[in-house]
């Protein structure tokens, strides 16, 4: 398929409404928060300045997800009542908050600030895991060393974990340096990500050429759960997505990978 595996370089507005409508199982974005973030090296994000470009994203967002599934969204704190407007019409219910505990204070206002939050999106009625992950998380630094907001891969990978299957496709519109992708492709995942700017595509993409070139020994487990899980579906007994996470867990601590 060409839409997947990829990342796409491009204007996510442009680009999401040639994405078949339901073809995604997961979405995990982190958009521009709307704040005309400059960092100390002097680095911007693109499209920081005007959310509303941003926001219409969110339509086909909604379309291109499967139905029973969820969208992860980041957003900025100041800007929520906008965020908020965009996902609802869009068609998103709000059905969880996540909010990352940082052991330092990233800048100092009214408050210092020592938290990053998202909000967990529904299309449709998902089944409730049966063992619900916390919704208050350690934050680990990324060292923003390639991207000015850069998300550190292993704080993606929990949520990608507990909210898709081994094989879903997980999309991401606001790319970046590709954290959810690599951590996508880290879980066993198929990916797809959009992005703007041609220098973070070229990051992400050498990552995940090099992740190709070593394949995990966990691949063949995770390829029998894919192959067990869509079996009990066709066989009309759909498995919690939690069932995958709790799966390969214990198969880490069996197996000692
Ligand atoms: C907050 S950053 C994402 C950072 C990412 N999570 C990471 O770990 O590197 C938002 C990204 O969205 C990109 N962006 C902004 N508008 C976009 C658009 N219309 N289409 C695609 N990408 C866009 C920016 O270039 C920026 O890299």
């Amino acid at each position: 398929m060409w839409m997947e595996n990829q990342i796409i370089q491009g204007d996510c507005t442009q680009v999401l409404p040639q994405i078949p409508s339901e073809s995604i199982d997961l979405v995990v974005t982190d958009p521009p928060y709307g704040v005309r973030y400059i960092d100390r090296r002097g680095r911007k994000v693109a499209n920081d300045d005007d959310l509303k470009p941003v926001l219409a994203a969110f339509g086909d967002v909604y379309r291109v997800l499967k139905q029973n599934r969820f969208c992860i969204s980041f957003y900025g704190w100041n800007h929520v009542d906008e965020f908020f407007r965009s996902w609802r019409s869009a068609g998103f219910y709000p059905v969880g908050h996540l909010v990352w505990r940082k052991s330092y204070a990233s800048s100092r206002g009214f408050l210092e600030s020592r938290h990053e939050q998202a909000y967990l999106l529904a299309k449709g009625r998902p089944a409730k895991p049966e063992k619900p992950i916390s919704d208050v998380r350690e934050w680990h630094y990324s060292g923003n060393r390639v991207h000015p907001t850069q998300k550190d891969v292993s704080i993606l990978k929990p949520l990608i974990e507990s909210f898709s299957r081994p094989g879903d496709l997980v999309l991401d519109p606001f790319s970046g340096s590709g954290s959810t992708s690599i951590a996508a492709a880290e879980a066993g995942r198929r990916y797809l990500g959009i992005e703007l700017e041609p220098q973070y595509c070229k990051y992400t993409r050498e990552c995940l050429a090099r992740q190709g070139n070593s394949p995990r020994r966990a691949d063949r487990f995770t390829a029998a759960l894919a192959d067990f899980g869509a079996w009990m579906e066709e066989q009309g007994h759909a498995l919690p997505l939690d069932f995958y996470a709790r799966a390969e867990r214990e198969w880490h601590i069996a197996s000692g990978h």
